[in-house]
């Protein structure tokens, strides 16, 4: 391999993305090839790609109308599509964009090496083959600088809802060992990160089979294995959040204590059409229990608008939930039909204008109650981890609360560093941010 040869990756979509990009960046740097940070010194782009929304994949083909002109400019610039997209669409990307040399689906990036190389030789590649034990457990992800880390405990998804592309494009569900993962934690730790997220599309349903731990044994190994280190961890899914999970998370301090616990709909007939195997009702249970355990406990969601068939009233039933329950924040989407889901084969019947006009419901009522609840928090102290000079107004500095909300402060002369915990008070907000000074 020509090891002058300079590899940039570019990821879209979800955390999962990012942390497997980490994962192709470390494989492509054993090969030998490098990598670069700018597309206009790179021989090979790799786009990690995200298929969960239909814009999404939108984005992609904008971006390789795009970058037809490095093409132009570098005849030999090879292009590949990794992720999602790449496993839904195979060879289709490279029959009908010329510019694609090489298609490789999530559990095939060892491979992404000799499709390389076979690609500088002219020869199109693609990789699309799902597995049902591939977690890269034995690479070290090549993680960029920092403090903050993103680890992925397992991958795949066996919930399949309706809407879902995630089981097509990920497979199947698998899990790394826990010893494994609360090695990386520790080697993390000493490495100068100060802050983890586990990753799983639907981490409650993590499974160390040989050893019989579950995700509340993790998170309790890793609490216990790395007392300094915050952890947090996403995704979960309602349907298994147990006692234990909860109960684990309220005995150790360095569990960040925020959950998001995507919802999606606030009626039990849609969330019987999406299958997600849990009515209102028991959702509303596990949150009286967070809150039981964990009063100070912040949440988030995730809410599909439109999804078909969806009435009026069910959509004003999700507006009661969100009313109910109060989520510091959401990600709201419109229903996006995709191939080969159970839902594609319903008619997507909500005209586009009534999703609009749900989905800009839904975004008001949450900005409302976001900024409802951070000017409750004006008066409060926080730890907070300090992140460094935040991105608006490098003058200020910024850090996270362990409820998981971006506070802005002045360092007023303090020595403080990036990875420190200081405490704060809060003395103003916004719906999307709170403003503090150093205690
Ligand atoms: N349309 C709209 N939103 C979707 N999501 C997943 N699939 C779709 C779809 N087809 C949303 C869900 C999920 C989040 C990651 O993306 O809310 O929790
Ligand atoms: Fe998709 Fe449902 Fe799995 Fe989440 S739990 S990845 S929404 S199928």
């Amino acid at each position: 391999m020509n090891d002058t040869h300079k590899v940039y990756i570019e990821t879209y979509g979800c955390q999962m993305n990012l942390s497997d990009t980490e994962i192709v960046s470390s494989i492509i740097k054993k090969s030998g090839l490098n990598l670069t940070e700018k597309p206009d010194d790179a021989d090979v782009i790799l786009l990690n790609t995200c298929s969960v929304r239909d814009n999404a994949e939108r984005k992609i083909h904008e971006r390789l109308i795009h970058l037809k002109q490095y093409k132009k400019k570098n005849k030999e610039l090879v292009v590949g599509i990794l992720g999602c997209m790449a496993e839904r669409m195979r060879n289709k990307l490279i029959e009908e964009k010329k510019i694609v040399d090489l298609v490789v689906g999530p559990d095939e990036y060892r491979k992404v090496p000799s499709l390389i190389e076979n690609a500088f030789t002219g020869e199109k590649g693609i990789a699309v083959k799902l597995s049902r034990v591939e977690t890269y457990d034995d690479i070290e992800p090549l993680r960029t600088e920092g403090i903050f880390a993103w680890v992925s405990i397992m991958r795949g998804c066996d919930k399949f809802c309706t809407y879902c592309v995630v089981p097509f494009t990920r497979g199947r569900e698998r899990s790394r060992p826990l010893r494994s993962i609360v090695n990386e934690l520790e080697k993390l730790y000493n490495n100068g990160f100060r802050e983890v997220t586990l990753l799983g599309q639907n981490v409650n349903s993590y499974k160390d089979t040989d050893g019989g731990f579950d995700f509340p044994d993790l998170l309790r190994e890793s609490a216990k294995a790395v007392p300094n280190m915050r952890i947090r961890y996403t995704t979960s899914h309602p349907y298994d959040m147990s006692d234990k999970l909860i109960e684990t998370m309220a005995e150790y301090k360095n569990i960040c204590k925020y959950i998001h616990l995507p919802v999606q709909s606030g009626s039990d007939r849609i969330l019987k059409l999406m299958n997600r195997n849990y009515s209102v009702e028991h959702y509303l249970g596990r949150i009286r229990k967070i809150r039981e355990l964990m009063p100070e406990c912040s949440l988030s969601t995730d809410i599909i608008s439109g999804f078909p068939t969806e009435t009026e009233e069910e959509h004003k039933q999700t507006l009661d939930l969100m009313k109910e329950v109060q989520y510091d924040g959401a990600y709201m989407f419109k229903y996006s039909a995709r191939d080969n889901t159970k839902a594609y084969s319903m008619e997507d019947d909500v005209p586009d204008e009534v999703k609009t006009r749900r989905l800009q419901e839904i975004i008001d009522l949450q900005n409302n109650i976001s900024r409802e609840l951070n000017r409750l928090e004006i008066g409060k102290q926080h730890e907070i981890l300090v992140e460094g000079p935040s991105k608006k107004n490098s003058e200020k500095w910024q850090g996270r609360t362990d409820t998981n909300k971006v506070l802005i402060f002045e360092k007023n002369g303090h020595i403080i560093n990036t990875g420190d915990l200081i405490k704060v008070v809060v003395k103003s907000s916004t719906s999307a941010t709170l403003f503090g000074e150093i205690l």
